[in-house]
């Protein structure tokens, strides 16, 4: 039987499947339909400093092969859900990764700096997508020479590996993915949402502005997965579109170590367990022992 066990930042998860950030809620909706044990990590809901509200609904919106969201970001922040929600993955002996953000520099150094170390945190995963409010709004991600301050600054901030989670919105993935290496980031994870909008075509009215998650995304992601992978000698994280296995194994094979699951789940609750099965059987009827078989594999 193929074994799905994946090295990563010094640990051993059980498998490369985590949720991406922002779509499992904080781990206990979920948990009554399968154990959170079931991930190789969970990955937290993007954390601040203080709770922060979110927007106004309507938060999502179905928009042909994807889907916009337009959340705001709304969590409990980190102190509550070290309390009251971390006790479950504790409970459930599950890796988690804490996504982080932030809308200044300090408040991103500040949040690192109130992470405790604890043998369950594979990483801190930093939401580079986020508007800094001290520079007009701009997102954190968009500028190579951003990206290499804010890393620095953080990796001077905490021990634990940080995970700089990127968004698509650049020229140039792979020179930001350069920047985040060369500042120490020990992993990529890529992508996050693209911005994107919908019409009413009855009122003409722009219906609907956010984050485009889902297959639409997909070809965007694999790419920048396979480009990065090639051009930095840390792990990459693989997001954006993945919703079953066969999309799992390409995106193995473009270069990811490790991958998340986002959108599917909101269609299929039971979409990462699929997953999991689904990747486990490949590998039994193709006579792979390891992932390492499927790492890279993809050729011009
Ligand atoms: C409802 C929703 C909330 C999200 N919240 C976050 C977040 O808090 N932090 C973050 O880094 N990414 C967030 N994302 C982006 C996802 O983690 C992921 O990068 C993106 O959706 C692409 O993966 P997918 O196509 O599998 O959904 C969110 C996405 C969705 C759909």
């Amino acid at each position: 039987m193929a074994t799905l066990f994946v090295d990563l930042f010094g640990k051993t998860l059980r498998n490369p499947v985590m949720n991406a950030s922002g779509t499992l809620g904080y781990g206990r909706e979920i948990d009554p339909l399968w154990s959170v044990d079931t991930l190789g990590a969970y990955v937290t809901k993007g954390l601040s400093l203080k709770p922060h509200h979110g927007n106004p609904p309507p938060r999502v919106w179905e928009e042909g092969r994807g889907m916009l969201n337009s959340i705001g970001l709304q969590n409990v922040g980190l102190k509550r859900f070290f309390a009251e929600h971390f006790p479950l993955f504790r409970k459930r002996n599950t890796p988690i990764v804490v996504n982080f953000f932030g809308f200044t520099d300090e408040e991103y150094i500040e949040c690192a700096a109130s992470i405790e170390p604890d043998p369950l945190i594979v990483a801190l995963e930093i939401n580079l997508s986020c508007p800094n409010v001290t520079k007009g709004g701009i997102c954190m991600g968009k500028e190579a020479r951003g990206v290499f301050s804010i890393i620095k600054r953080v990796k001077e901030t905490t021990p634990i590996p940080v995970i700089a989670k990127l968004t698509p919105e650049v020229a140039d993935i792979v020179e930001i993915a350069q920047a985040a290496v060369s500042a120490g980031a020990d992993g990529i994870t890529l992508i996050n949402t693209m911005p994107g909008a919908a019409i009413d075509l009855g009122t003409g009215r722009m219906a609907f502005r956010g984050g485009l998650s889902g297959p639409a995304l997909k070809p965007i992601a694999l790419k920048a997965v396979a480009d990065v992978s090639r051009a930095v000698p840390v792990p990459v994280i693989g997001a954006g579109g993945i919703m079953d296995h066969e999309d799992a194994i390409r995106f193995l094979m473009a270069g990811a170590r490790a991958i998340q699951v986002g959108t599917a789940t909101f269609i299929d609750p039971f979409a990462i367990p699929k997953i999991l099965a689904g990747l486990a059987a490949f590998m039994d009827e193709h006579g792979l022992s390891r992932l390492s078989a499927l790492a890279g594999a993809t050729h011009d």
